[in-house]
């Protein structure tokens, strides 16, 4: 009996000195299950109880009560005190967190007119069923001229004002109308191809010049296309990327070597019916280049003019956005200029 009191005395200590080292909440959790848990040294004080006889019990029952009560009680205050510790602690973390200070990168980019356009145009030829095409912009002369009927003494190749480059009858295209014959050779009909892409010309720039600027090209071909198709087609886009469902077209004749009959594609103005200064007064805006595909370019493209026919037009994807957003000059687009690119 004198060890078990012996005993109760110097778990006490023991739990006293380890409630008192203990710094962190697991390391308190450790000591409550040492010593307060179901198989800690406490609960194997109190099954000795049993062995003992009923005097015995009345002696060190209270003694082992009193150190339960003890440990319970010690438990407790110093699980708050660890806590009160924690939470002076995070406190401490947060004191020079400054609620006033600017955000960390609070620029963010965007996406370069451009590629906005681009995209937006993309998608409205994919939900009318045509695929995507790509061009190299560093071509051959029998692609940008050639294959789209501008022979080597064609006067209209004078209208291109091209870079050439050194090599071997290699140029910038100067039209994306080089797509052309390229998809021809790899597609059989039906083909419709949306190609957007860069093109160069050799000229001085103004506010609606420029040497670099961007065009796509759209091209159907299939058996019995007609110039219906094409109006359809150009005035459904029109349509859309002006955002405009009672834009109309009108047609003019128009020459360019790759189409026959060509025509000039105009778009009532999406923003008058009386005159603006973006239709110059007139109400129409001259916007695409189009026509029937010659059957020289069929041709080209080892298609065969007296079964399939086609349309192609052309247009300039800056002046489609410049008429959109009210962009005066064509040479912000690659200026970099942030402050431009900064409003889309
Ligand atoms: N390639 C012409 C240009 O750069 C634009 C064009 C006109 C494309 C008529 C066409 C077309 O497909 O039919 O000015």
């Amino acid at each position: 009996m004198k060890d078990l009191a012996k005993e109760i005395g110097s778990i006490k200590r023991l739990f006293a000195q380890a409630l008192d080292t203990a710094k962190t909440p697991h390391e308190l959790e450790k000591i409550r299950i040492n010593f307060l848990g179901r198989q800690g040294s406490i609960a194997s004080l109190i099954a000795q109880l049993k062995n003992l006889s009923v005097e015995e019990k009345r002696t060190v029952g209270p003694l082992l009560n009193e150190l339960k009560t003890f440990a319970q009680q010690a438990y407790e205050k110093k699980e708050q005190k660890l806590k009160h510790a924690n939470i002076k602690q995070k406190q401490l973390q947060q004191k020079h967190f400054d609620v006033t200070t600017s955000k960390y990168n609070e620029l963010r980019g965007t996406q370069h007119i451009y590629t906005q356009v681009i995209e937006e145009l993309e998608n409205i030829f994919i939900s009318m069923g045509y695929d995507i095409a790509d061009g190299p912009e560093v071509e051959t002369d029998y692609y940008n001229f050639g294959a789209v009927n501008i022979p080597a003494d064609h006067p209209a190749r004078d209208a291109h004002d091209t870079f050439w480059i050194e090599q071997n009858n290699m140029l910038l295209r100067t039209h994306t109308s080089s797509i052309q014959a390229r998809i021809m050779e790899k597609k059989k009909p039906p083909i419709a191809v949306f190609s957007p892409g860069r093109v160069y010309r050799s000229e001085a720039t103004d506010a609606s010049h420029d040497f670099l600027f961007t065009q796509a090209e759209c091209l159907l071909i299939d058996k019995n296309i007609s110039i219906s198709h094409l109006l359809a087609t150009a005035r459904t886009f029109l349509q859309a990327i002006f955002e405009k469902k009672d834009l109309q077209i009108r047609v003019r004749p128009g020459f360019f070597p790759f189409v026959e009959p060509g025509l000039e594609i105009d778009g009532s103005c999406p923003f008058c019916t009386d005159g603006c200064s973006v239709c110059k007064h007139t109400t129409w805006i001259e916007l695409l280049g189009s026509g029937l595909v010659h059957p020289n370019v069929l041709k080209s493209g080892g298609i065969d003019p007296d079964i399939y026919s086609g349309f192609a037009f052309g247009l300039g994807i800056e002046r489609i956005a410049m008429i959109k957003y009210g962009i005066n000059d064509i040479r912000l687009f690659h200026s970099s200029k942030i402050s431009f690119l900064d409003q889309f």
